[in-house]
């Protein structure tokens, strides 16, 4: 498989040759610890034991690596194991982060309850604003600029090609957290990203049954660097789960085109509603970051956020009433989800400069057929 190939066919190939033993056209699941070795030291494949290396995450990780347009890709047990090993590698005591002001509340508490504890400090900053990013760098001491984009859950746009260029100005590595987009809508590391950060459980995995995360980068040291923490810190992902994200992963670009097609219903939807008083999604013309979105992105994405009339408990009660979108956490899935974040996903953050508008639900907009979607949003808005 190379890059010449289009990216459903790296999908459903890369990594994933039929097994050489059987023919299987599906990698195997290699549910094992550990390996035979041919004499000490003579290692079938590389493998030795299974925090190490294990086949099926294997390829896993070089389908991740080919969709990213990465040379290398990592995967973990969460989203948050991969930034907690990308943390741990990549920074030490006294060194200094600038991370988005409207971060996803986890990456929040990772870095203001855990990493801080370490003496690592922080600085929120908008992400859209290329000034404020500027301003929140200390020169020298500031070893990454964070991104999530589109974030989560008020679907802000950062420019990913500028970002790269204000970070590396100041010797810093940018870090996009890729969740909300996939690699078929927005590839970071071709814009100058340096890591790409993913939750799997979302829509590369996209059937809300496993969680994981990934990091997938194109520099050789830097791969280096995560590999060896990856292993050493340990926090890798079981084998059936790298297979049931793999499985994932070969209808992500299918599901990725229904998922914005049904978005763009929900969102027209929204924005003649009127208990809705405004509609964040990043392919509204109206939208701050539109312009930066076409730019960078192939489609706007199945997360749509709207802000209720009547405030906190109004936006309670739009949650509580749908049907078909299910009141859950988390988001990516080929099934419909509804979030108030406040409350929810964003509940860390209440009280800090990234603390979410109480009148705000987040929706995860599935693929089943959009009527169904649409009725089930206006009978829950009343
Ligand atoms: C944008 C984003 N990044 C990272 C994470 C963390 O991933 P996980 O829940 O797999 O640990 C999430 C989880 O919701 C997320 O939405």
């Amino acid at each position: 498989m190379t890059q010449s190939h289009g990216f459903e066919t790296l999908a459903i190939h890369a990594g994933q040759e039929p097994d050489p033993l059987t023919g299987a056209v599906v990698p195997p699941i290699y549910q094992v610890s550990t390996y035979k070795q041919d004499g000490v030291g003579g290692l079938r494949g590389g493998y030795e034991y299974s925090r190490s290396g294990n086949p099926t995450r294997t390829a896993l990780e070089e389908c991740i690596a080919a969709l990213e347009d990465g040379t290398k890709a990592l995967t973990f047990a969460s989203g948050l194991a991969a930034e907690d090993c990308l943390l741990r590698a990549l920074c030490a005591p006294g060194d200094h982060a600038v991370i988005p002001d409207d971060a996803y509340g986890g990456t929040y508490r990772l870095f203001a309850k855990v990493a801080a504890r370490w003496g690592m400090a922080y600085t929120p900053a908008h992400a859209g604003d290329l000034d404020a990013v500027r301003a929140a760098i200390r020169p020298g001491v500031t070893k990454i600029v964070w991104c999530e984009t589109p974030s989560n859950p008020l679907l802000g746009v950062a420019d990913i090609a500028a970002l790269a260029a204000v970070a590396h100005d100041a010797g810093a590595l940018l870090v996009v957290d890729n969740t909300f987009a996939s690699p078929y809508l927005q590839q970071p590391l071709g814009l100058g990203a340096d890591i790409v950060v993913h939750s799997t459980t979302k829509y590369m995995g996209g059937h809300s049954d496993v969680i994981g995360g990934a990091l997938v980068v194109k520099d050789a040291g830097l791969a280096g660097e995560l590999t060896f923490h990856q292993n050493a810190m340990g926090a890798v992902p079981a084998p059936f789960d790298a297979w049931l994200t793999l499985r994932g992963l070969k209808t992500l670009g299918v599901r990725m085109d229904r998922h914005c097609a049904n978005a763009e219903r929900v969102v027209d939807l929204l924005g003649r509603h009127p208990n809705v008083t405004e509609v964040l999604y990043p392919g509204l013309p109206g939208h701050a970051g539109h312009d930066v979105a076409v730019k960078q992105m192939k489609a706007f994405g199945g997360m749509v956020s709207f802000r209720v009339r009547g405030g906190e408990e109004a936006a309670v009660g739009v949650c509580n009433r749908t049907e078909l979108f299910i009141l859950g956490e988390s988001l990516g899935g080929v099934e419909s989800l509804i979030e108030h974040p406040g409350r929810m996903t964003h509940a860390s953050a209440a009280g800090s400069p990234l603390e979410v508008p109480g009148d705000l639900v987040r929706l995860s907009v599935g693929i089943e057929s959009a009527d169904d979607l649409l009725a089930d949003l206006e009978r829950a808005l009343g």
